[in-house]
């Protein structure tokens, strides 16, 4: 997936074709508008307030506590944007609101939105980062209303690849001890759980997460068989011979590659015989030139926020194979744009 230029009309199209179209300037202040109109449609609950039918921006104005005049120009840029329809002054949603924003949707990325807002933030530190090499260190910049956006946000997007995730991570046949390192709100936790009844789940992940994301795990109903350990994934004691199944989603892109080489050691450590280490990311090309523009800018992206940044499938195969664990073969999620599983095996001795 990556975004693009595309033409509204056949004169676009022919600007586009004799090469006209200037899309550095579609790449840049467009997509600022873009994002943070869209950003800000969600946090005043534009699209909430839509959610029951049409109403005209005097009504929206009123139902989200904003100006009338200002709110009719947010509305008419969402429309631009794609996410409205208007007809006869009354504004209406889009599929693609309903689908993605409304809360009560089984799709709602309306937490992963306002998660946008702290990501933001953090993208204005990459020209400091790229002159002085010096990381932003996310874990260590967020306030408490900070952490409680990255976890719900983290929650929210967990949602796109949930059920792809639980049916494709490989599981050992009577597995009963999942260990979740960074695993936050829980919910790949619970849904593996779901799919396997004999499993029970520990999630490390540190104590600011914790504290924001148990509400989370709660809603998951999964009681004393999906419970927190809080910790420090690079320094923590795993245990030996623990666990039938360690996954680590999204955090390895955090770390360098010494600190992923130390903790795929732990967790293979930790491992039953015939156990599996499951690392799921968004995966970076495997050279710059190989194409995939949501890998390469995530790749920017983390090493901005924690000095670290993507990594390949060969990369991640590398660190469990140093381990002593047997690497599969990489799985391409369909429903994660850009992510991946790469699964390896203990060998039974
Ligand atoms: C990007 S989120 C991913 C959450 C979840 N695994 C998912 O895929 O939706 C990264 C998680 O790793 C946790 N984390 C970051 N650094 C950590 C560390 N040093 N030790 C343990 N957890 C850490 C964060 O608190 C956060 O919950």
């Amino acid at each position: 997936m990556k975004l693009s230029t595309l033409p509204e009309n056949p004169l676009d199209a022919v600007a586009l074709a004799a090469g006209l179209v200037p899309t550095p300037l579609l790449d840049t202040i467009i997509a600022l508008l873009l994002a943070r109109t869209v950003m800000v449609g969600t946090r005043l609950g534009v699209f909430e307030a839509l959610a029951h039918g049409p109403l005209p921006a005097v009504a929206v104005a009123a139902r989200c506590d904003a100006d009338p005049h200002a709110m009719e120009k947010l509305l008419g840029a969402l429309v631009g944007a794609g996410y409205l329809r208007v007809r006869a002054g009354r504004f209406t949603l889009r599929p693609i609101a309903r689908k993605w924003l409304l809360r009560d949707s089984p799709h709602s990325l309306a937490d992963a939105l306002l998660l946008q807002f702290v990501d933001a933030r953090f993208i204005e530190h990459t020209e400091a980062y790229v002159r002085t090499g010096q990381p932003v260190r996310m874990h260590e910049a967020m306030d408490a209303e900070e952490w409680g956006l990255y976890q719900r946000g983290m929650r929210s997007g967990a949602r796109l690849s949930l059920a792809e995730v639980a049916r494709r991570v490989p599981v050992p046949r009577r597995a009963r001890a999942l260990l979740d390192i960074g695993g936050s709100h829980g919910a790949y936790a619970a849904a593996l759980c779901r799919r396997h009844p004999g499993l029970c789940a520990t999630i490390l992940d540190l104590p600011e997460a914790i504290e924001h994301a148990a509400p989370l795990l709660a809603r998951e109903g999964m009681g004393e068989r999906v419970v927190y350990r809080p910790g420090d994934a690079r320094t923590a004691d795993l245990g030996a011979a623990a666990y039938d199944l360690i996954l680590i989603a999204n955090l390895v892109h955090h770390f360098d590659d010494a600190t992923n080489r130390d903790l795929a050691r732990r967790a293979a450590r930790a491992l039953r015989p015939g156990g599996i280490l499951v690392i799921g990311e968004v995966i970076r090309p495997s050279t710059p030139g190989a194409g995939g523009q949501i890998g390469a800018l995530t790749d920017l992206y983390f090493a901005v926020t924690s000095e670290a940044g993507t990594w390949s499938f060969a990369e991640m195969a590398a660190w469990q194979r140093a381990a002593g664990l047997r690497p599969r073969r990489p799985i391409r999620l369909l429903t994660a744009p850009g992510g991946g599983l790469q699964a390896a095996v203990k060998p039974v001795e």
